[in-house]
């Protein structure tokens, strides 16, 4: 891989700070406001912006970059997709309990719902988060999908899914400034007490943290490459969703190199453009 160490040194920032913004909504909570509870109360919104963190920020990041990690490059596509589909879901799960807890909290503050551009913005971005993963499963997980359509749907997932989480970024963004300007009275937020610079300092380390993920997702150096250790039936054809043995990644699912085998075999007689396959 081309700048491996840089790549590396991206990782390990992007996973410590990310690790670190969880920390810190956890302190956050722990410390300042209240702690966590499923009362009604303020423990219980404060599940809001852990989960949120915890899911839709620091798991859905990792979700988007594990197909640019070199060594699971020599793994069969199909695990690699089971943990990225896998990982989603479980940011998506978090990201539902967030709403509720939320939801369920200003319902029993008789505190209107949806009132706010952060709320609008946020319940949208996870309705959006959910077809996305739906989308997902149904083109490129199950088998049911034609070559050319996911190959012509490959940019718009990508693109609609680097978009789903800035926009989450940004999201929080806005709950943070909005929850710091409501709980902080004396002194206020204005006047930069512990609590605010703390949580400012979450908003940097979650800012550099998407920085990272994007930048590594984006760089085309550090792409799953599409013909790394794997067997190519022509040198036209780049099979890379296939294993180079099946025992080389102990997960490999035989029946997935099977199905690419016979979609590279297809692809070899159709004379397909090489390397189209491995993005899919
Ligand atoms: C409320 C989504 C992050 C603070 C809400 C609501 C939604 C939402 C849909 C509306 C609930 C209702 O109307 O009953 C999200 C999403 C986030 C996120 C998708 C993803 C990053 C955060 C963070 C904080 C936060 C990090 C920081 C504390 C708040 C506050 C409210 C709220 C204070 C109540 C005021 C309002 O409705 O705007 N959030 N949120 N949110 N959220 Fe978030
Ligand atoms: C690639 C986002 C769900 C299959 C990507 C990429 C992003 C992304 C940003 C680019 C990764 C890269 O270039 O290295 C998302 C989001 C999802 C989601 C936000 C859920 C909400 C799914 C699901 C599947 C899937 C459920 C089904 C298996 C793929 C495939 C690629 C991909 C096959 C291409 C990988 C490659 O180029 O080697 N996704 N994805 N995605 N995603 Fe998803």
């Amino acid at each position: 891989m081309e700048g491996y160490k840089t790549f590396l040194a991206f990782l390990v920032s992007s996973l410590l700070l990310g690790f670190l913004g969880v920390i810190f909504t956890l302190v956050w909570v722990l410390h300042w406001q209240g702690g966590l509870g499923w009362d009604g109360g303020a423990a219980e919104f404060n599940w809001h912006p852990v989960l949120v963190t915890a899911g839709l920020i620091f798991i859905q990041g990792i979700a988007i970059i594990v197909y640019r990690l070199p060594w699971t490059w020599n793994c069969s596509k199909l695990l690699m997709k089971c943990i990225h589909a896998g990982l989603h879901l479980t940011a998506l799960i978090f990201a539902i309990v967030a709403l509720v807890a939320v939801f369920d909290f200003h319902n029993a503050k008789n505190i209107p719902n949806l009132y706010s551009l952060h709320s609008w913005i946020g319940l949208t971005v996870v309705i959006l988060y959910g077809l996305q993963l739906v989308l997902g499963v149904s083109i490129y997980l199950l088998p049911f999908a034609p070559n050319s359509l996911r190959v012509a749907l490959l940019p718009v997932h990508v693109y609609s899914g680097l978009l789903i989480f800035v926009t989450v970024i940004a999201t929080a963004f806005m709950g943070i400034t909005e929850k710091l300007i409501f709980s902080l009275k004396d002194p206020p937020y204005s006047k930069m007490p512990p609590e605010g610079i703390f949580v400012n300092t979450f908003g940097l380390i979650i800012l550099v943290f998407g920085g990272l993920v994007v930048w590594m997702v984006t760089n085309p150096a550090w792409k799953r490459p599409p013909d790394h250790g794997m067997k190519s039936i022509s040198p036209n054809v780049a099979a890379s969703e296939e294993c180079s043995t099946v025992t080389e990644c102990s997960n490999t699912d035989k029946s997935d190199v099977e199905f690419n085998n016979e979609t590279a075999r297809k692809r070899a007689l159709k004379g397909d453009e090489a390397g189209q396959r491995s993005t899919m």
